[in-house]
This record gives structure tokens, sequence and C-alpha cells, in this order.
């Protein structure tokens, strides 16, 4: 890549950041088109999020894609929010058009096409378990809620009181019936006898805790019972590993990472990235 005073810029801010995989898999994508692009990472501290989204406007940058601690504090500095965004209460990208700046959510996008397109679930089953209640369940719980097919949506927490408050939230916006139920043995059991699908939303066995799974009892487990966990590093998880033990499909997140940002890649710029070149940059970065 070759950075002109053409070049369009585009950016990750978040703190801390340097951790990333975003300007591996973007800078990926913009190699493999040759377009006149650059994506960045910055460090921004929570104090500064409004100069910084301020700022897009003064240095014309196009597009920033926005992770942890800022997806909140950036929708009070944007222009318009997406209705996802909105569902989601969280923006994730943010498209600088001419000065006027719209916040988007695209791990609603990027979770439904994993599991579209990664799990094979072309149909998602009607009774869904969601595990977690924290942000990454908010675009989760939002993505299964709104599909058709989708009746029920079971949310189980470690902490009930987020179960509940985001089910009532959630059953508000998709008119679905969302259930909230604390994270134990027992609750496991019965959501699973229903489920089709179950989401790992919350970070149990992330990295450097990768021998944590947040499963208690892993007889609960059918061999038709479809895993996606959102937790992508490591690839491969121990909750991915006692699904495949007991004979059911289990995915990791990776695939949610690299379709959210090809999403966020498409919204900047018009144009459908390579999306197996964007997951080789990060596989890359773990090998
Ligand atoms: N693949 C992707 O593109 C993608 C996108 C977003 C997030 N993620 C992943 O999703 C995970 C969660 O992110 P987040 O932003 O939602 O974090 P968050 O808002 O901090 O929520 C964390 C969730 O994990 C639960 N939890 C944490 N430690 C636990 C433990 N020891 N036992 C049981 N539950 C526990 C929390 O329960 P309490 O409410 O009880 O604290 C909460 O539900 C992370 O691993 C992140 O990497 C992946």
């Amino acid at each position: 890549m070759k950075i002109k005073a053409t070049s369009q810029v585009l950016g990750v801010i978040g703190d801390p950041i340097a951790h990333s995989f975003s300007p591996d898999m973007h800078n990926a994508a913009i190699d493999a088109l040759g377009i006149d692009f650059c994506y960045v990472a910055f460090r921004v501290k929570s104090e500064g999020v409004g100069a910084v989204v301020k700022g897009l406007r003064e240095f014309g940058i196009l597009g920033l894609n926005v992770t942890i601690p800022h997806k909140l504090a950036v929708m009070e500095h944007v222009d318009q929010i997406s209705e996802e965004a909105l569902a989601v209460g969280a923006v994730n990208t943010i498209h600088n058009e001419d000065g006027n700046l719209t916040g988007h959510n695209t791990d609603v996008y990027g979770v439904t096409t994993a599991i579209e397109r990664v799990a094979g679930l072309t149909t998602f089953p009607e009774t869904c378990v969601v595990l977690g209640a924290g942000g990454a369940s908010r675009a989760v719980t939002y993505a299964l809620g709104r599909r058709d097919e989708v009746r029920k949506v079971m949310i189980l927490n470690r902490t009930f009181s987020r179960a509940e408050a985001l089910a009532v939230d959630m059953e508000k916006i998709t008119g679905k019936s969302i259930v909230p139920a604390a994270l134990d043995q027992a609750s496991e059991r019965a959501a699973f006898g229903d489920a089709g699908l179950v989401v790992n939303t919350t970070s149990v066995g992330m990295h450097p805790n990768t021998e944590h799974s947040p499963i208690i009892d892993t007889d609960s487990i059918r061999p038709d019972l479809v895993l996606y966990d959102t937790v992508f590093n490591p690839i491969e998880t121990a909750i991915m590993q006692q699904f495949k033990e007991k004979g059911a499909p289990a995915y990791g997140g990776l695939d949610m990472l690299v379709f959210q940002g090809a999403r966020s890649f498409e919204i900047w710029t018009g144009t459908e990235p390579p999306t197996d070149l964007m997951k080789q940059a990060v596989v890359g970065r773990f090998s």
C-alpha cells in the first residue's frame, strides 16, 4: 500500500487499541482491491471522544470503527443514528459523508451473516439461547429477535438483573418473547432442552482464561444443538470443545468479527471487500 496525499483515511478508536485486529483486516482488503485508502488505529481516552468525532469533519476522515469503551459515548456526537444502532444502543461504525456523520452498528449484520453462512443456518431455530447480557448480547439478542422465524430468545446471565433488564428492552423492540434467567445448571438444562441455537456472548473463555466455559453441565448439550461463540481469541474456545465432544456443531467468533468489519468497509467505500483475505489477515496475527 502506498499512502498518498489523496488517500482516504479510515480507522478505529478505542482504549486500549494496540491489540486490535481491525487494521490488519481492513488494510488487507484495501491492498487486495488496490484502492486509495488506509486504515489506522487511534488510542483515544474517554475525555477526548467528543473532540475526536468533531475532528472527523475537520480532517475529512471518511470513517471510523469504534470499540471498547466508546461505543455509547460517540452516539451523542454524530448527526444521526441507524435503526440497528439505536436498537442495540451502541455505535461501532461512523460514516462521514461531507461532514454529516451517521452512527451504525454492524455487529448485528456480523453475527447474522456468520450464523447464516458459516454455521449454515439459513433458517434460524424458533427458540434460541443467548449466554450473557452485556454489549455483545444486545446486538445478538436483537439480531435473533428480529428474524421472522425466531419466536423466543432466552437470555441466561450470571447477574440476573442484567438479563431481566435486557429482556424487557428487547421484547419491546423486537415484539418477540425474550425470557431472562440466571446462568446456572437448572436454567441451562431447561433452556437447552427447547433450543436449536446457543450463542455465547459472555467473555468467559476469552484469552488469557482459555480453559473456562460458561457451560456448567455438558449433559444438556444435544448433537443437534448448534453453538455460535462470539469469542474469537482463542479461535477454538473451551465451550466450543465441549459442544464438539458431544457431537454438536460449534463455531467461533472470528467470522462475526470479519463480517462486521466487512459491513463497515462496504458502508464507507461502497465496495464489497474480500472477506476470505480479511479473515486470513486476522488468523495471521494468531500464528
Ligand atoms: N466476534 C465479534 O465480532 C465480537 C463482537 C463483540 C464482542 N465480542 C466478544 O463478546 C464477549 C463479550 O463482550 P461484551 O462487550 O458484551 O462484554 P461485556 O459488556 O463486559 O459483557 C460481558 C458478559 O460476560 C459475562 N461474564 C463475564 N465474566 C463472567 C464469568 N466469570 N461467569 C459468567 N459470566 C461472565 C457478564 O456477566 P455479568 O453481567 O454477570 O457481569 C456479561 O454478561 C467478549 O469476549 C468479546 O470479545 C465478539
